[in-house]
């Protein structure tokens, strides 16, 4: 099983990110962790090898992953999986049926679909609670809840979940609280230090940040968790290959660059949003309109680039959309490059329409994601893209 090596856990957020996991290699001193493409490992003889037996197991490019994001979030062992969904989907394995969990209400889309059209089916039960109130959480919890699980800030209506209060409830409930840090990555948010027992992410976006990957991963403190997430990894086998998990390593180096950067853009262009079309139409944490701006501050180093706002109608939300040329209208977020979508149609389509309008996502709400190209290029085009809205 992958654990943490000890000393990177001495050293700063920066050096963590580049050299977390990451030994020269033993044959040949290479600084780059090597791509092992094998399935297999030759063995010495019966019961005798070098640690590894069989890839789906483990594999030294992907424990260099594992060590590196589990020394960013501040947590003891990594696990990586070949989606987000992958990754969920495995620690929802820990479960069984009969067990209850608490989920936020706002979360992507496939996961509720994860639960609603698969998970439920073996028996799993959910509560869909709005997360913004702990209280809320709270009196969700039965004596069958093993886990609460929360999103912040959610996709795509950037919602907060106080994690400490969260944490709290969590530890006296007896349930295992699960977060969700895509959004803000390890730079701007560490569930561990709010009471979390596993943080995941899908390593698509922010961790490997260059949008040539699929992934996932998830970071425990707890040994025993980990001996069992292990054991799920290995048995059920949603594990990546050893070049997406390069990439994604690749991607974590640069993260304590990106992410300010990220965040500047993001602030920029939030204000010039909010600005143009009124603070009430443009939904960012970091804008001091945003109704848990306060909470997001004590819990979050900065905010990001994920922008949600609100045209009115689909038709209008079409008209900005069609337009863009420096942002791209497509899926996905996290990525140096700028996206834009339509979440209602897009990433939260697999969430039905009736539970979509309570929730907020309308027909008019599109996502931006801010990447990292000049700012002014950014403005021209969303000056562009809006004229007229
Ligand atoms: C917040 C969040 N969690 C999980 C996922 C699922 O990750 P993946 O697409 O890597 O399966 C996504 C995908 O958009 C997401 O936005």
């Amino acid at each position: 099983m992958t654990r943490v090596y000890d000393e990177d856990l001495s050293v700063g957020f920066g050096t963590r990110a580049i050299h977390a996991g990451q030994r020269p290699d033993p044959l040949s001193g290479a600084i780059m962790t090597p791509i092992y493409t094998t399935s297999t490992y030759v063995q010495d003889a019966l019961g005798e090898n070098k640690g590894y037996e069989y890839a789906r197991g483990k594999n030294p490019t992907r424990e260099a992953l594992e060590r590196n994001v589990a020394a960013l979030e501040g947590g003891t062992h990594g696990f990586a999986f070949s989606s987000g969904m992958g990754c969920l989907d495995s620690i929802m394995k820990l479960f069984k049926s009969g067990d209850h969990i608490v989920c936020g209400e706002n979360v992507y889309g496939g996961t509720f679909r994860l639960f609603d059209r698969i998970l439920q089916h073996f028996g799993l039960t959910f509560t869909y609670v709005d997360a913004r109130d702990p209280n809320r959480i709270a009196d969700a919890i039965t004596n069958r809840t093993v886990a609460l699980l929360v999103e912040t800030p959610t996709n795509p209506l950037m919602r907060i979940t106080d994690l400490a209060a969260v944490g709290e409830i969590a530890a006296h409930a007896g349930a295992r609280l699960i977060v969700d840090n895509t959004f803000a990555t390890p730079f701007f948010q560490r569930p561990f230090e709010f009471g979390a027992d596993i943080v995941y992410h899908s390593t698509t976006k922010y961790l490997n940040g260059h949008s040539d990957m699929i992934g996932g991963i998830c970071v425990v403190r707890d040994d025993d968790l980990a001996t069992k997430i292990q054991f799920i990894a290995n048995a059920a086998g949603a594990v990546p290959g050893p070049f997406d998990s390069w990439l994604a390593l690749r991607g974590t180096k640069t993260l304590h660059l990106r992410m300010p950067a990220h965040d500047a853009n993001g602030r920029r262009i939030a204000a010039w949003l909010a600005d143009r079309l009124g603070e009430e139409r443009v939904i960012y944490p970091g804008l001091p309109s945003h109704p848990q701006h306060e909470l997001a501050c004590r819990q979050m180093r900065g905010f990001g680039g994920m922008i949600s706002v609100e045209m009115g109608t689909k038709e209008k939300a079409n008209a900005v959309l069609r337009r863009a040329r420096v942002f791209s209208l497509a899926e996905s977020l996290g990525g140096v490059e700028s996206l834009i979508s339509h979440p209602a149609s897009m990433t939260h389509a697999s969430v039905p329409p009736e539970r979509r309008a309570q929730l907020g996502i309308t027909e008019g709400l599109v996502r931006l994601s801010c990447g990292v190209e000049d700012v002014n290029d950014l403005l021209g085009d969303l000056e562009q893209m809006f004229d007229g809205a």
